[in-house]
Formats: C-alpha cells, sequence, structure tokens
C-alpha cells in the first residue's frame, strides 16, 4: 500500500498523487492542482490551525484522546511525582535528563542570574500601583532586549544558550518584583541558597525577617505546577514565539510576544477567570442555574474543554491531588466546595459530556494559588514563569530547523476588487 493520496481535482479532470508522511500531507503539495495557467494553485483554508501542523518537533507529545503527555517520552505524571522544574527544564531544552554533575552546572548556572539589573528595577517602579503584574512583566520582559542586546546573535549556540539561561532564571525575579509592586512592598533580592521555587516564595513573601525559610510543601506544590506548565507543544502563546522568533528577532522580543498571547482569557488567563467564576457563582445553591446559564450560551464554564485534550486534561488530575497537599498548609480553599460540585455536575451533564468538555489545568491551579497568598492578577505571570524554558525550547528548535521560514500564512481575500479613489467632497 502506497503512503500517498490520489486527488481528482473535478474542475478539470486532472489527477494528482502527493505523498503522505507521518500522517500529513504537505500544503504546498497542492499547489501544483490549478485551473488554469494564470491560477495560483490550491491553498487550504484553516481558520485557528485546527487541523494544520506547523513544524516537526521532538520536544512535547500530547495525544489529547487519550490524555497523554510527554515531555521528550517521559509522562508528565512521572515528572511531576519524581522530577523537580530544573530537571524538567533541563530535559526539555537538552532531550535528555541530566546526569548528577550536568544538573549541579545548571543548577549553579541558573541561580546565578536570578538577579536583574538595578534599572530594570527602576523600569518596573515607573508603573502605576494599580498596572495588571502580567502587563508588566509582558513589558520588562520586552524591555530585556535593551539590557541584552547580545541576545540579537541568534544563530550562535552558546549566545542562545546564556539568553534562554537569563529568560529561566530572571523571569521569577521579574514576577516577584511586579507582585511586590503592585501591593506596595519594598522589592526582595534572590538569595541563592535556595531552591528555584523557594527562592521565588522568597521574593514574594519575605517580609523584615533575616533569612526566609519556604514552606517545603508550598515549595513543592509550587514547583509541581511549574512542570505541569512547562511546554504544551503548539497552544497558542508557543505558535507566538515561534512566529515572532522566525523574522529573527531577541529572544527577549519574541518572549514578550509570546507572554502577551498567554495573557488572554482563553489560555494562561482561564484560572483567574476560573476563580472569578467561582466567587460570581457564591454558594452551590447557585451552582444549577449558573449550569443552566452556560448551556443557554451565556459565558463559558471556564477551566473547563480543551483543544487538544478530549478526555481528560492529564495535568488537571496532578493539579486536584497537589491542591489537597496544599490545604493542609493553608486550610481549605472556600471555593473548593463550589469547584468540586461544579466539576461533579458538569461531568454528568449532557451538554458537557457530548461535547467532550472536562476539567483543564486551570480548573485547580487557581485555588491553589489563591490559597498560597496569590492575588489573581498574579496568575497569568505565575504560568508564564513555568512556560518560559516550553518557548524557549520551541524557539530554539525552530530556529535550527531547516525547513522553517519567516512564518507567513495565505488569505483568502473578501474584499472589493479594485475600485476608484473617490475625493472626499464626492463621497456620501
Ligand atoms: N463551557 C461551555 N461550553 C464550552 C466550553 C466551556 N468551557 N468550551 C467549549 N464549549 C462548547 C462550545 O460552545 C462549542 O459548542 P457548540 O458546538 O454547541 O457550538 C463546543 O463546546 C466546542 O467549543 P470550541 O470553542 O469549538 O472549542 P475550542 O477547541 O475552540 O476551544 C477552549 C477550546 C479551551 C478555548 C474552550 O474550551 C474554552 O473557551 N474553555 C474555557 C476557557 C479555558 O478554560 N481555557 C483554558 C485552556 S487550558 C490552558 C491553556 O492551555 O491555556
Amino acid at each position: 500500500m502506497a503512503d500517498t493520496l490520489t486527488i481528482t481535482d473535478n474542475r478539470t479532470g486532472k489527477q494528482y498523487e502527493v505523498p503522505i508522511t507521518d500522517g500529513t500531507i504537505k500544503a504546498m503539495d497542492l499547489r501544483k492542482i490549478k485551473h488554469g495557467d494564470d491560477d495560483f494553485g490550491l491553498t487550504t483554508y484553516d481558520p485557528a490551525f485546527m487541523n494544520t501542523a506547523s513544524c516537526r518537533s521532538k520536544i512535547t507529545y500530547i495525544d489529547g484522546d487519550k490524555g497523554i503527555l510527554m515531555y521528550r517520552g517521559y509522562p508528565i505524571e512521572q515528572l511531576a511525582e519524581k522530577s523537580s522544574y530544573l530537571e524538567t527544564a533541563y530535559l526539555i531544552l537538552n532531550g535528555e535528563l541530566p546526569t548528577t554533575s550536568q544538573m549541579a552546572s545548571w543548577t549553579r548556572e541558573i541561580t546565578m542570574h536570578t538577579m536583574v539589573h538595578e534599572n530594570i528595577k527602576k523600569f518596573m517602579e515607573g508603573f502605576t500601583y494599580d498596572a495588571h503584574p502580567m502587563s508588566v512583566f509582558v513589558s520588562t520582559v520586552g524591555a530585556m532586549s535593551t539590557f541584552y542586546p547580545d541576545g540579537k546573535d541568534i544563530f550562535n549556540a552558546e549566545s542562545r544558550h546564556k539568553q534562554i539561561v537569563r529568560l529561566i532564571a530572571k523571569v521569577p525575579t521579574i514576577a516577584a518584583y511586579a507582585f511586590r509592586h503592585s501591593i506596595g512592598r519594598p522589592y526582595v533580592y534572590p538569595d541563592n541558597d535556595l531552591s528555584f521555587t523557594g527562592n521565588f516564595l522568597n521574593m514574594l513573601f519575605k517580609m523584615t525577617e533575616v533569612k526566609y525559610t519556604p514552606n517545603p510543601v508550598l515549595e513543592r506544590a509550587l514547583d509541581i505546577l511549574f512542570i505541569l506548565h512547562a511546554d504544551h507543544e503548539q497552544n497558542c502563546s508557543t505558535s507566538a514565539m515561534r512566529g515572532i522568533g522566525s523574522s529573527h528577532v531577541d529572544p527577549y522580543s519574541a518572549m514578550a510576544g509570546a507572554a502577551a498571547a498567554l495573557y488572554g482569557p482563553l489560555h494562561g488567563g482561564a484560572n483567574e477567570a476560573v476563580l472569578k467564576m467561582l466567587q460570581e457563582i457564591g454558594s452551590v445553591a447557585n451552582i444549577p442555574a449558573f449550569i443552566k446559564g452556560v448551556k443557554e450560551g451565556n459565558g463559558r464554564l471556564m477551566g473547563f474543554g480543551h483543544r487538544v485534550y478530549k478526555s481528560y486534561d492529564p495535568r488537571a488530575r496532578i493539579i486536584k491531588k497537589a491542591a489537597y497537599d496544599v490545604f493542609e498548609v493553608t486550610g481549605k480553599n472556600p471555593l473548593l466546595d463550589i469547584a468540586l460540585e461544579l466539576e461533579k455536575i458538569a461531568l454528568e451533564d449532557e451538554y458537557f459530556v457530548k461535547r467532550k468538555l472536562y476539567p483543564n489545568v486551570d480548573f485547580y491551579s487557581g485555588l491553589i494559588y489563591e490559597a498560597m497568598g496569590f492575588q489573581m492578577a498574579m496568575f497569568p505571570v505565575l504560568f508564564a514563569i513555568a512556560r518560559t524554558v516550553g518557548w524557549a525550547a520551541q524557539w530554539e528548535e525552530m530556529l535550527l530547523d531547516d525547513e522553517q521560514k519567516i512564518a507567513r500564512p495565505r488569505q483568502i481575500y473578501t474584499g472589493y476588487q479594485s475600485r476608484d479613489y473617490v475625493p472626499a467632497v464626492l463621497r456620501k
């Protein structure tokens, strides 16, 4: 059996054979299908990229029907249980888990780059007190390109590595400064004795104590959340990272765009939206009316549904467990009962079952973050810290891929054909 597709163009009666590789045909192979000499050739129309592979990637595998997520072949469940965020970051970037000595030098490298230039601090001070921390984050990541002009040297492997280390190491510092800024507290410098997430908690929550000691349960829960969010193949923000990066701009500018994409409520802003929704529902008794409203088209059940997962989001299961560990320390989030009941009803309701709508990663993450003391506006920032490694790895893979060029989709033009300019006085 040949791995080809035979296409008959009924406009001309001509037949074409195009190869099938890895379950895909090349859109460019359709260009030869023309109905006349001046015809441009057949193109595909795929708004929102519902059925288009934009790259070959070795980084993350998702089977949405089976609820499988793997980084470099390792199941997310094993990484969440046994690995750390920094180890997973190494894996995502380099393709293999580090040896003990590789891990030690990687940890040291990241730890040595946690501080940001004092002018970045000053730059951040310029934002108004009520500036959304995610807007502050997006702007500051973009501004990093002015501090590290060597970031432009994108085809130099050593330079790329340096920028990636800077990004992974400095995003928690920027995020923590954005948080402290929004609540009017002085910024806290990194503490290099602490772990990646331990230091992050230090920069967020340290008060007057000489040394901050993170709670190990919260430190680990945050680490797990970061592992779960580290990469998710060609989602909206990663596609933005690749798309912007394909113009060969520096990674800071590309990542500002990726982070901006993450800010939207249908993507990284979803956990904030979940919490707002739970607060609006207010009590278990109000759930049936809320579900009825969603089914009638009044808004969506936030934290439910996914473009790719059509059985269960494996990350949601891990997060639900982590939530209980956190609540043991912080006390139960009062919104948990509403969330649990909402999940129960939605999983039984025909509307959601028929559309394969299950809780996604964001359904529970917001509850954990709130219990840990984060304001809602920080949720997308936390997502961005974790996703930095995914963006960086996908950006580098794109740059080194000979098949990639500047991203430039086509369109179907539906506007006017040529018409003559009308002077203002003659316009109706
Ligand atoms: N609540 C109610 N109905 C929904 C929901 C929802 N959360 N999600 C999808 N539907 C319905 C939708 O109305 C449509 O119904 P119909 O066929 O009758 O028109 C059907 O399900 C298919 O929806 P879709 O919009 O075509 O699906 P999509 O793949 O384009 O959207 C999604 C995926 C995640 C944007 C969407 O499910 C959604 O808006 N969910 C809520 C927001 C959310 O939780 N986002 C976080 C995603 S996970 C984190 C991340 O990766 O960023």
